[in-house]
């Protein structure tokens, strides 16, 4: 069991959804960007972290794509069985860490569908969370005006941004915390669609570390184009 002094870094990659609203005839993650799928991008993009324990993909039962893919025999690649919700993937792969993480590890939960985070905002996501004892996720301040509309499409009000920031992933906590948070929200039937919820209806008070606005979750038709594009230009910058 590793040391709880010297925490090792986890990735969990829930990615055993069917894209619904994609709605191409195969799960979003094993469409093609240019060379490769989005799983592909999104799994190398984590590889790159130096110091890395293990890379924990949550995939569906039924799936039939992973193992024609040249990155399914990597040795830091586990494979976890997925749920019927993101939470339940999330919770069966930190299921499979359980003798292998130490509950002071961290553990990067990272969405398959967004393969275009970079190593950079990654780096700066565990460096920042290095004293926390609960943890953080990658997010963007809210830039559009927004407003709060009622019955009949009638803008009540337009509600202050300041203190609005837009979720991304990785989201990093530590693996026992994450772990008894995650168990507790689905055992109340609690409807979260992200790790931070949980440990926030624990009462935790988890940080934003900003990120980028390009870190984009593919999830209709054209933010396929978008993620191509992205990925292209931050090949330049490389
Ligand atoms: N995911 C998962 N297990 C589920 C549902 C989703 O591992 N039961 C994963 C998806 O594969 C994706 C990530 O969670 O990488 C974010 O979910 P989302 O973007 O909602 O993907 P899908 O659920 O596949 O898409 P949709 O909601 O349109 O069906
Ligand atoms: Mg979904």
């Amino acid at each position: 069991m590793p040391s709880s002094d010297n925490p090792l870094y986890w990735f969990v990659i829930p990615a055993a959804g069917i894209g619904t609203r994609m709605n191409a005839g195969k799960p979003k993650q094993y469409l093609i960007l240019g060379s490769r799928t989005i799983l592909e991008h999104t799994l190398s993009r984590i590889l790159s972290l130096p110091n890395l324990a293990g890379v924990v993909v949550a995939l569906s039962p039924e799936d039939t794509h992973w193992k024609s893919l040249t990155i399914f025999n990597n040795p830091l690649i586990h494979v976890a069985t997925g749920g019927a919700s993101r939470a339940e993937s999330v919770l069966n792969s930190l299921d499979y860490l359980s003798g292998r993480a130490s509950s002071k590890d961290w553990v990067l939960v990272h969405d398959a569908a967004r393969p275009c985070v970079t190593l950079a905002s990654i780096k700066k996501l565990c460096e920042e969370l290095t004293d926390s004892q609960i943890g953080g996720i990658l997010s963007v301040p809210v830039s559009d005006t927004i407003k709060r509309v009622a019955d009949l499409n009638e803008i009540q009000a337009t509600v202050d941004r300041s203190p609005l920031w837009q979720a991304q992933t990785p989201q990093m906590f530590r693996y026992q915390l994450l772990r008894d948070c995650l168990t507790s929200a689905l055992t109340n039937n609690q409807n979260i669609t992200d790790e931070s919820s949980a440990l926030e209806l624990c009462g935790y008070k988890p940080l934003v570390i900003e990120g980028r606005s390009d870190n984009i979750k593919v999830t209709r038709p054209d933010d396929l184009v978008l993620a191509e594009f992205i990925l292209q230009q931050q090949e330049k910058e490389l």
